[in-house]
């Protein structure tokens, strides 16, 4: 007898073999059938048991959440919705779950619930399935760069370098409360700190990332990164995973066609390995949607829009153009936006952003050439002296998903860059030295892992698609 899990079970063709699994009880019906989930696939196993011949003691601990082993024949079910059912020979309750204690009942929960027990969520079919798509998805983030050359590469996590210029790291520090040394100045004497200087979790790996790529060619990384950025929205966590490819001798274009291709190719292999869990996230959307007014509602289901993304082209408009269009938006000249765009330069909104995509031109857009005094230092300045050679991906429902750029490769014209926004060019000695050995056009962008589940499985809020969710005022588990 061979111990099997419910994914291999479910697509056995054939009958009377005997089988044994351990799983979890989803449901327990007239004492007799069994819904038997072991995380394998989103789908149960119908277990029978012969009631008659099972100890009143056994059947009262077979409750929801309860760990149990059974033996038994598979057999073609007599019962509607599954084809296979397992016959029980033998049960074992190997670990009991107590009805009136446990926090995930067989009924719908809200996801702010779920939330609160976020160590249990991942036993829901919603949360089983979204986690499953997210695993499938690491793999063929990596799948997709180590068939292309790519070499991953690990950057610190603890870091003295501000990468985005943004200001907003977690300090990394093993000062003890009042007990930091101070400097004559009334400063934090961190000289005197465990790194011998100032240290805080890194907001990206990109400025390392490229130090692999001006020497192996083509690098990614795909690693945590902490933003103390105090935005309660759907779509921002303080602690996320970003994906971040950094490719010598590319320029822009290369770096819009390369998000484009990998958004597309791990979109299709998602839609292969992760069948029964999209169906499934697909169905839940589609009731989700249903409760809400017509006009809000998406016109495509799940499964359409990710066919959708995975098989037409994005559109890729400049940031010229696209004020030109939201300057002459409806919802501009009606003053519907909360941030008016009336003149070049203005920094885009997620609610631009999704004017833009969503209604404009109904498909994901790359927004290219910024205005330089919007992005960050490293980015590679146009002739017209005003604009940089950035690129955002904005998606529907999600608006930014990506964020890249050409890197400016000129010496000179990054380090006077740094002067003027005030980048510590001793700090960055190191990223210097990249424009003075063998400098060369180069580029590389940002994908925020959870965004990209986000779409994937339709959930509308970010803290639904990581494991244990960091916001601020939340860090818990
Ligand atoms: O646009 P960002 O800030 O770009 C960078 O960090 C560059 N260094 C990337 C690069 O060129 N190598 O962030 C990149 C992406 C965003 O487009 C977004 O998808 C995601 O990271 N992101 C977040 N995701 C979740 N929560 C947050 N607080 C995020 N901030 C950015
Ligand atoms: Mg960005």
């Amino acid at each position: 007898m061979t111990t099997k899990n419910v994914a291999e079970i479910l697509k056995a063709d054939s009958f009377l073999q005997e089988v044994q699994l351990k799983g979890w009880v989803r449901t327990f019906r007239s004492n007799r059938f069994i819904a038997l989930n072991d995380g394998s696939t989103i789908n149960n196993i119908q277990c029978v048991i012969d009631f008659e011949n099972t100890p009143e003691e056994t059947l009262k601990r077979i409750t929801t959440g309860a760990a149990i082993a059974v033996k038994g024949t598979l057999a073609e079910s007599q019962g509607k919705g599954q084809s296979v059912e397992i016959q029980v020979s033998e049960i074992e309750i190997l670990g009991d779950s107590n009805p009136d204690e446990y926090p995930i009942q067989p009924k719908k929960h809200s996801f702010e619930f779920l939330r609160e027990n976020a160590h249990l969520r991942v036993r829901t079919n919603t949360f089983s399935a979204v986690m499953r798509v997210r695993s499938k998805l690491s793999f063929a983030v990596h799948q997709y760069f180590q068939e292309r050359d790519f070499n991953y590469v690990n950057t610190p996590i603890i870091t003295g370098t501000d990468a985005e210029g943004a200001g907003e790291m977690f300090r990394a520090t093993t000062f003890k409360d009042n007990e930091a040394p101070i400097t004559e100045d009334g400063k934090i004497d961190y000289s005197k700190d465990f790194f011998g200087k100032e240290t805080s979790l890194t907001v990206s790996g990109q400025l390392e990332a490229e130090t692999f790529a001006m020497a192996l060619g083509k690098a990614y990384t795909f690693g945590p990164t902490f933003r103390a950025e105090n935005s309660n929205t759907t779509r921002h966590l303080a602690e996320f995973w970003m994906i971040e490819p950094e490719v010598a001798f590319m320029d822009l274009d290369g770096n819009m066609d390369l998000a484009e291709d990998f958004i597309k190719s791990v979109l299709n292999s998602i839609l292969i390995s992760c069948k029964d869990d999209l169906a499934f996230l697909d169905q839940r959307l589609t009731q989700e949607e249903k409760s809400k007014p017509q006009a809000e509602r998406s016109e495509m289901s799940l499964l359409e829009k990710l066919r959708f993304v995975a098989d037409n082209n994005f559109k890729r408009v400049s940031y010229t153009e696209a004020i030109d269009i939201l300057r002459n938006s409806k919802p501009n000249k009606k003053k519907k936006f909360q941030f008016p765009i009336d003149q070049w330069g203005a920094d885009l909104q997620s609610e631009h952003e999704r004017y833009l995509v969503e209604k404009h031109f109904k498909c994901p857009v790359i927004l290219f050439d910024y205005p330089a005094d919007i992005k960050a230092f490293y980015m590679r300045l146009n002739d017209d002296g005003k604009t940089v050679r950035a690129m955002d991906v904005l998606f529907p429902g999600i608006g930014e998903m990506v964020g890249g750029a050409q890197r400016e490769e000129r010496y000179d014209v990054l380090v006077d860059k740094m002067k003027a926004m005030n980048i510590d060019e001793k700090e960055l000695w190191w990223y210097l030295d990249l424009r003075k050995f063998g400098t060369a056009v180069h580029s590389g962008f940002g994908l925020g892992f959870e965004r990209l589940v986000q779409f994937t499985t339709g959930m509308n809020n970010i803290r639904d698609v990581i494991p244990f969710p960091r916001t601020p005022q939340n860090a818990e588990f």
